[in-house]
């Protein structure tokens, strides 16, 4: 975010701070015990030196609006300069800090907010490059619609129809048979997610996942005081054979799982552990989660068949999204699984957002069922395959001796492990200071401490190469 200042008004910058700051403050939008943006932050913010912005801060101090808190960070302390207010003041960030779900670790926050800065390289980012997301297609099935055709009422609970008859023809293509009953529309694969946790699991359940997981970067699980087990993890995905060992230990209410083109690894669940899994949880009476987000981004040759192909008694529950293939900001994802649980999360569901945006549902099945996803697919993968060979070769090049890492045979990530210990937080700031953004192994598994998650889906070929050029010369300087 910029704020523009008044140059020519002949009012002193820092007063014009001041002032918008003083506002922000008497208007309750910085309530008291707000902490406010640092000093490198409000000088971004307004574009002027350090200097203004410590002036202007020194300024509000002095009358009792601000405070600086030891150990770094300011913070209001006032709603008006005299301290007097008619009521006493209500205290917001004891609202926040009391709210049941857990915030982000501040290294996503951090993420999220530098993600928008302008000419950032991105090397950890989860997204298709704006280059491959299909606007010009997007925008001729929306001209072409019949205005009648068109979708803006409230759905049936379980969200559109015919939408969800698209999605069971799509789904058959991949050996899973499912009918339009059995599937729900959600707002993206996260939201499956959160409505399988608070609609199908006790508090204090154990929930099984792979080590590192992408699950490990949400608090979804765990802000319902759920504990989560990790499983050891390599290129050919979850071992079943601890599975059982885990539970006898932890106990195992559910499994989470994302056995093709894993986040944050890349793995691919081999063919023999995906029967062996299926097996398992038959025998261990444990529910499956398959989160197949990136099972279509293949790039050499198809995977093995999902988990849910392979179910026989409706012990798997399968997530998919058009988030990774088609566009994030569609928010249309499904969940298939046995009727009385696509009932029980379809009506949580309405409790929550009566429905997924029924245009993107609209647009979501012409996409499907005019042949169009199938073709756009083809081109993603084409240019995502040149993505990750040019990812591999920077590797190589500048890598070697340095790391270790495997090729992925589909969707968006690389899991790039130092051979020698780095302060990967030091890592992440270096490369921040330098505009690029990478994603620690810790976000996905606290003792990943080694580890990145490199992304070859959003920054471009020569972005790649710079990024990661530079990336490996922090990281032999931090060694
Ligand atoms: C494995 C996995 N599942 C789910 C999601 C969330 O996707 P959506 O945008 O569909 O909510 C992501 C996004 O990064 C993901 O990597």
């Amino acid at each position: 975010m910029k704020i523009r200042l008044e140059r020519s008004s002949g009012v002193p910058l820092y007063q014009q701070i001041e002032q918008i700051i003083k506002e922000k403050i008497s208007q309750g939008e910085w309530p008291p015990g707000t902490k406010i943006p640092s000093q490198r932050k409000l000088a971004d913010i307004f574009e002027v030196n350090r200097s203004t912005v410590t002036a202007a801060l020194d300024e509000l101090t002095a009358q009792g609006l601000l405070e600086g808190k030891r150990g770094g960070g300011t913070i209001v302390t006032n709603r008006t300069w005299s301290g007097l207010t008619e009521w006493p003041v209500l205290d917001w960030t004891g609202y926040v800090r009391s709210g049941i779900h857990r915030p982000n670790s501040l290294t996503i926050q951090e993420i999220n907010r530098q993600e928008f800065k302008k000419d950032i390289i991105r090397l950890g980012t989860g997204e298709l490059a704006p280059e491959l997301l299909p606007y010009q297609q997007m925008k001729k099935i929306l001209q072409d619609a019949e205005a009648g055709k068109l979708m803006l009422g409230y759905e049936e609970p379980k969200g559109n129809r015919y939408t969800r008859e698209v999605l069971a023809a799509h789904l058959k293509e991949k050996g899973i048979h499912v009918s339009p009953d059995s599937i729900l529309i959600v707002s993206g694969a996260l939201q499956a997610l959160q409505l399988i946790s608070i609609g199908l699991l006790k508090r204090k359940a154990a929930v099984l996942t792979e080590k590192p997981s992408y699950l490990y970067s949400l608090h979804i699980f765990q802000s319902m005081e759920m504990r989560l087990y990790g499983l050891p993890l390599d290129e050919r995905g979850l071992d079943p054979a601890v599975i059982s060992a885990c539970k006898k230990q932890h106990g195992a209410d559910l499994l989470y799982t994302i056995p093709s083109f894993h986040n944050p690894t890349g793995f691919q669940m081999a063919e023999d552990r995906r029967k062996e899994l299926i097996q398992v949880s038959k025998r261990l009476s444990l529910p499956i989660i398959e989160d197949d987000a990136y099972g279509d981004l293949w790039l050499d040759m198809p995977p093995p068949s999902p988990l849910k192909a392979l179910d026989q008694d409706g012990n798997v529950l399968y997530v998919g999204t058009l988030s990774k293939t088609v566009s994030p900001g569609l928010r249309i994802g499904w969940v298939a699984g046995p009727e009385p649980v696509i009932d029980r999360l379809a009506d949580i569901k309405m409790q929550t957002d009566y429905g997924s945006s029924s245009l993107s549902q609209w647009a979501a099945a012409k996409w499907i069922s005019s042949g169009l996803y199938a073709e756009n697919l083809k081109l993603i993968r084409n240019e995502l395959k040149k993505r990750r060979d040019t990812a591999l070769r920077c590797l190589e090049a500048y890598f070697g001796g340095l790391a270790r890492w495997e090729k992925p045979r589909g969707g968006f990530y690389i899991w790039v492990t130092f051979l020698k210990p780095l302060a990967i937080s030091a890592l992440f700031e270096k490369a921040l200071k330098k505009n690029i953004l990478i994603n620690p192994g810790t976000l996905y598994d606290k003792e990943a401490k080694q580890s990145i998650r490199l992304s070859y889906s959003y920054a471009s070929r020569s972005d790649l190469e710079n990024g990661i050029r530079i990336v490996a010369q922090l990281a032999r300087e931090l060694m």
